[in-house]
């Protein structure tokens, strides 16, 4: 099988994560060492039905491995959910002579994958990048930590403001269906409360945790509401009804938004991109087709690709109590 992959395509697509770099840089200067050819792909799927390829060598990925965001953009693509767009991509791949894809992204990267591997036979492994770690077979995607330090960062400066003013502030970050940046940004930032679409609270039940800590003597609160949460889908609805309620506090509402998606990546993501990067080409020259390379107990382990899309790890109940504790 060794011999049979000579040249390797590498795309980043989705929605972008800190430490895409350092996995393209990893992929890159794995092939290196294997006497792979590598090319990049701009644009993700886009790029691929386009065409729009770069031949990459070791000089061609230096000083990225601290860059936040894709040096080779990434893009959602309507085209590739059509016969006609991954027809076109096929022929491109086939016409560079192209072995195999590694493509980093998240769960619809990976439905894309899914969907071209089974139409044309393509070995293809996915590695896993989103600040949502809401991917099945792995602990932690690719960005995710960096985010959370990002949010983190931000909350303990709106703490510095809510102190000074005696005010709540519910703060929206992301995630999508998933409330692992939530939870865990949340325990680590000090939140008096943390919505998460895992776990229905109730506006009501949020009401109550919030007058018994007024009335414990809390002067401030931070309420970290994930994106994909029921009451938290409308937070200025949300930020209505408690300043309805709890007429005692001025409530103000932050939403973090893209902030979370960009900047230098942490030690870990970039440690881990480096890893999954190195794994996947050792994947492919195992002779791999279809899987994604995940960290399992800090170890590099292959999964199938479906696998990955089998719902995300389930929140950690131990959390959940974790930070109903400490935030009495
Ligand atoms: O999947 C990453 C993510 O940042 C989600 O947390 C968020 O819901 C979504 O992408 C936002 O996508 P876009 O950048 O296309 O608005």
């Amino acid at each position: 099988m060794k011999n049979s992959i000579k040249k390797i395509a590498v795309l980043t697509s989705g929605g972008d994560a800190p430490g895409m770099n350092a996995a393209i840089r990893a992929v890159v200067r794995s092939c290196v060492y294997h006497n792979i050819a590598c090319v990049g792909v701009f644009r993700g799927y886009e790029g691929l039905i386009e065409g729009d390829f770069t031949a990459l060598d070791a000089r061609s990925v230096k000083n990225i491995i601290n860059k936040g965001g894709t040096f080779l953009k990434s893009a959602r693509s309507k085209e590739f959910k059509t016969p006609q767009g991954r027809e076109k991509a096929y022929k491109n791949l086939k016409e560079h002579q192209i072995d195999a894809l590694v493509v980093i992204g998240g769960d619809g990267t990976f439905n894309g994958a899914i969907v071209f591997n089974n139409e044309f036979d393509f070995p293809i492994v996915g590695l896993p990048g989103t600040i949502d770690n809401d991917i099945n077979g792995t602990d932690f995607t690719i960005g995710y930590d960096t985010a959370l330090n990002t949010v983190i960062e931000a909350i303990d400066k709106i703490r510095d403001t809510a102190i000074s003013h005696s005010r709540l502030f519910l703060i929206e970050v992301m995630g999508r269906d998933a409330g692992d940046i939530a939870l865990n940004a949340g325990i680590g930032a000090g939140a008096e409360e943390i919505l998460i679409p895992e776990l229905d609270m109730g506006k009501e039940r949020l009401l109550s945790s919030l007058k018994r800590s007024k009335k414990s003597g809390k002067s401030s609160s931070i309420v970290v509401v994930s994106e994909g949460d029921q009451i938290g889908k409308n937070i200025f609805g949300l930020a209505s009804y408690i300043q309805e309620n709890l007429e005692d506090y001025e409530c103000k509402v932050t939403v973090l938004g893209h902030i979370q998606r960009g900047g230098s990546p942490s030690c870990f993501d970039r440690v881990l991109a480096s890893r999954l990067g190195v794994g996947a080409i050792d994947a492919l020259l195992a002779g791999k087709r279809e899987v994604m390379i995940g960290l399992v107990h800090n170890k590099v382990v292959p999964i199938d690709l479906k696998e990955s899309l089998k719902g995300s790890n389930k929140i950690d109940s131990d959390l959940i109590r974790v930070a109903d504790i400490i935030s009495i």
